[in-house]
């Protein structure tokens, strides 16, 4: 494995809508190993593949509950509502409060190409949000209120 430069606001990757994964080779295994890496190396809490340049629907998720890794990530259930603090490892240093769902479940596939069901709430389901965010080209703070200095991010 080896961690990937993470891209940063103002490259226009980050505002494009992602490709779905429609072959799960080698090639996307290998990327999903490079983004866990990348986003353990950087402290975060999630990763979007258009952050390390790969304008594709995959992300992974860790924000201490487990490793969660997704290939076409899609919200299929939502429910609440919880203003909480945001960053993102493609803008460091600033924060911001974001009203996100409390609670979602979210389904995807895994690198075997199985379903898989993720719900989450709190932290896990802001993550979550964040980054599935990201592969429709959305960033935090299209969304934020109350900009702020901070670090933690996904
Ligand atoms: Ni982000």
């Amino acid at each position: 494995m080896s961690s990937r430069k993470i891209v940063e606001m103002g490259d226009p990757v980050l505002r494009q809508k992602c490709r779905p994964v429609t072959v799960i080779n080698k090639k996307i295994k290998r990327l999903l190993d490079n983004m866990k890496e990348t986003m353990y190396a950087a402290n975060g809490v999630g990763l979007a593949a258009p952050q390390v340049g790969i304008s594709k629907r995959i992300i992974v998720v860790d924000v201490g509950e487990g490793f969660w890794e997704l290939l076409n990530p899609e919200i299929i259930f939502q429910e609440g509502e919880e203003v909480g603090v945001e960053g993102c490892l493609s803008i460091p240093g600033v924060a911001g409060e974001v009203k996100r769902a409390f609670k979602v479940k979210v389904k995807g596939l895994d690198r075997s190409g199985q379903e898989q069901i993720i719900t989450a709430e709190g932290l896990g389901a802001r993550a979550l949000q964040h980054e599935i965010d990201h592969l429709d080209g959305v960033l935090f703070i299209d969304k934020a209120d109350r900009i702020s200095q901070g670090s933690l991010g996904g």
